[in-house]
């Protein structure tokens, strides 16, 4: 008899006290996260700004929720063990800077790191991992990235483990991102730890090129679209490949930006801009906030999309959508204007993964364009368009 209440014991503490907070990102995360622009000079002004922007721009409107602070929020430990953030930056505590960002409508994201140090140098959560996460729940956190610097001699499925256990035992639910940079494959473990995972390293400011730091690079958007292969089928509905937070706002061109944006969408990317939202033109402010191509990011299918061909370097990709829906993107992989001719009748969308076909022969869709936000005639029709130099033309289909 004993053995079977040890074994229930087992099996019901197994349920309840290990598990990730499931339904939390049923469709991609969206927010603000500060490294991106900022890197280590955040403060509370920052964020307090930050979150008053996001309510004004219309961003929260648009679906943005997350309001994530990254790397150098942090102070010491005290002599129990217990983090607190830097008392210059942040003077009036945690606490208080959640109270103000949930009284805004938003959540409040936090950021530490599996080893013994942050990349930043700032105290990890390695041996603190259940203080940290009772310490998060108590300041009010919604959102935790958890970096992969200082590991040596850590596997990162098992760390990543640990902290999922102490977020959950601390009992506030928290949307967990594994930042492991894709390096253990993430996609084959993360589905049951976190809602979403990184898939490469950091991303530049930089449409098409590398930027070598030495020991490690930063990738630009098509470097990045292109690194992992064959790993679509692991995302879907509260688990997500997260190509890294967006760099719209910070330096590229207009037809940059929006091709940047567009492939995040198809992606089913968590949208988390890296701008200095607080400061920013209307251009980007319309990228960001553009809810058509934001509908295809959050389509509540959750299927990510796919590159379909190339043409003469614009490369077709298509994302099935709810009702029979689909959205595709011609992307502009050139440093020239490329003349597209696209005949929909020659060219049947299949999508092998998600079981879905798209046969233009036999059923007409009607086209609209997401970003001149008008209807575009229909899929009888040969497609004729001019793309710019790293721009898209992304379109929904629908019957
Ligand atoms: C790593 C992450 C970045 C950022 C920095 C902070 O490089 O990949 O996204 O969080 O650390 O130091």
């Amino acid at each position: 008899m004993k053995k079977y209440v040890v074994a229930g014991w087992l099996l019901f503490s197994a349920f309840v006290f290990s598990q990730k907070f499931e339904g939390l990102a049923l469709t991609p995360p969206m927010g603000w996260n500060s490294w991106n622009h900022f890197g280590c000079d955040v403060n509370e002004a920052l964020i307090r700004e930050t979150a008053d922007a996001m309510v004004s721009t219309g961003m929260k409107d648009a679906g943005y929720r997350y309001v994530n602070i990254d790397d150098c929020w942090h102070g010491k430990r005290d002599s129990l063990g217990f983090i607190h953030p830097d008392p210059d930056r942040f003077p009036s505590g945690m606490k208080a800077l959640a109270d103000y960002v949930h009284s805004l409508g938003l959540g409040l994201g936090i950021y530490s790191d599996a080893g013994w140090k942050t990349c930043g140098g700032r105290p990890g959560s390695r041996g603190h991992e259940y203080q940290d996460a009772m310490i998060y729940a108590k300041w009010g956190i919604d959102y935790l990235k958890y970096d992969w610097c200082y590991t040596d001699g850590l596997k990162a499925e098992g760390a990543y483990l640990t902290m999922r256990d102490a977020l959950y035992a601390a009992g506030r639910p928290v949307v967990f991102s594994l930042c492991e940079w894709g390096n253990d494959n993430p996609w084959e473990w993360g589905k049951n730890i976190g809602h979403l995972w990184r898939t490469t390293g950091d991303i530049a400011v930089l449409f098409d090129g590398e930027v070598n730091h030495g020991t490690w690079s930063s990738w630009g958007v098509l470097q990045i679209i292109d690194m992992r292969q064959g790993i679509r089928i692991h995302a879907g509905p509260d688990h997500w490949n997260d190509p890294d937070m967006m760099e719209i706002g910070n330096g590229m061109t207009l037809s940059e930006d929006r091709a940047h944006f567009s492939m995040w969408c198809m992606l089913a990317a968590p949208l988390i801009a890296g701008n200095d939202i607080r400061h920013m033109g209307r251009e980007t402010r319309d990228i960001l906030t553009n809810k058509e191509a934001i509908a295809v990011n959050q389509d509540s299918l959750g299927i990510q999309g796919f590159s379909v061909m190339l043409l003469d370097s614009v490369e077709l990709w298509a994302k099935p959508l709810m009702d029979g829906d689909l959205a595709v993107c011609f992307l502009n992989r050139a440093k020239t204007e490329k003349a597209l001719q696209f005949d929909w009748s020659k060219n049947p969308i299949m999508d092998e993964f998600a079981e879905k076909e798209f046969h233009f022969d036999k059923a007409v869709y009607r086209i609209r364009d997401l970003w001149k936000k008008k209807s575009a005639g229909s899929t009888k029709s040969v497609l004729k368009r001019k793309i710019p130099s790293h721009d898209v033309v992304m379109l929904r289909l629908s019957r």
